[in-house]
């Protein structure tokens, strides 16, 4: 991917560390707001590693809440129907507390924070969280290609750098490794619904059923069907309150290059690991993952 610069007023931001996690400065300046959040009983909590699948989720659980209406679902962008916790960016935008602070409940509220960040109101008030990982592969091609069309992300420079930084934890929310590691030791601890992209991949009307399981809903089979449907990558890819199109107009997405809905498959990671890179990067999971009971796959 061509180099690019960052778009006239809206400067990229770095990296800094928020106890001892990585995190991008314009979310880390909201730090000490985040930290001290008040969670309600009925917010629900959808937590991934950036990029893993949290678009997806939000659209899946507010279908299985409106009981697959989809009109309902289309009130309003991704962003907006789902608050984004830490979010932070130049002004004028609202941060995510700010945006909470004026969103009804019950709400679904969206997080990247690895567990052990997770502000403590939310466990104190035992709330449901539903957490969904992706394969390191697929999750660092999706997040690489995010970066350079999201201008408010840190610039990530080339693919071949940007693999090594995500080997290191070396961007914004850190170590892909810890997250999905800190999540899956503590499942139990919580109400917590561990998914994984890959099964929802695999068997979409699988995972939906597991969800509304635990969520306590039921619902008529067409209108599972419905939701099923609704929620494909092609549906959603075309859908404008789910693809992001519009925040492109704003000037935050570059769509020209990438779109916010690129590929959602399992396995384009073999269109950009070189065989070296491969090699290196499955002796280092190896050693990143050892002793860990998690498993993921990275082809179906
Ligand atoms: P790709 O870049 O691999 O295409 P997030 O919402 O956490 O930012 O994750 C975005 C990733 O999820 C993108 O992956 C996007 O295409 C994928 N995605 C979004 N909706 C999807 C769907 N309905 N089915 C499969 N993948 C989906």
């Amino acid at each position: 991917m061509a180099e690019q610069e960052s778009t006239p007023n809206i400067v990229r931001p770095v990296l800094v560390t928020i106890e001892g996690v990585q995190l991008q400065s314009n979310f880390a300046a909201n730090w000490d707001r985040v930290k001290v959040f008040q969670a309600k009983p009925d917010d629900l909590l959808l937590a991934t590693y950036p990029k893993a699948g949290t678009t997806w989720i939000t659209e899946i659980v507010d279908m299985i809440n409106n009981k697959g209406d989809v009109e309902k679902c289309m009130r309003g962008p991704t962003h907006e129907r789902v608050p984004f916790l830490e979010f932070g960016a130049p002004k004028p935008l609202p941060t995510g507390i700010e945006q909470l602070a004026i969103t009804p409940s019950p709400r679904m509220i969206k997080t990247h924070l690895p567990y052990q960040l997770v502000p403590k109101s939310f466990w104190e008030q035992n709330c449901k969280v539903i957490y969904v990982a992706r394969n390191a592969k697929d999750n660092v091609v999706s997040y690489y290609h995010f970066d350079w069309i999201c201008r408010l992300e840190v610039l990530p420079g080339p693919w071949e750098e940007y693999l090594e930084n995500f080997m290191k934890g070396n961007i914004s929310y850190g170590s892909w490794y810890d997250h999905v590691k800190k999540w899956w030791e503590n499942k139990d601890r919580h109400r917590i619904l561990y998914m994984f992209y890959e099964d929802m991949k695999k068997d979409l009307r699988k995972e939906v059923l597991r969800i509304m399981n635990f969520l306590e809903k039921e619902l008529p089979e067409e209108i599972i069907d419905k939701i099923v449907h609704h929620t494909s990558f092609e549906v959603m890819k075309e859908n404008p309150m789910a693809n992001y199109s519009t925040v492109s107009g704003a000037g935050f997405l570059d769509h020209k290059t990438s779109h916010f809905m690129r590929k959602g498959s399992v396995g384009d990671w073999k269109n950009y690991f070189t065989v070296a890179q491969n090699e290196r990067f499955d002796a280092d999971y190896k050693k990143k993952m050892a002793g860990a009971t998690l498993k993921f796959v990275d082809e179906l």
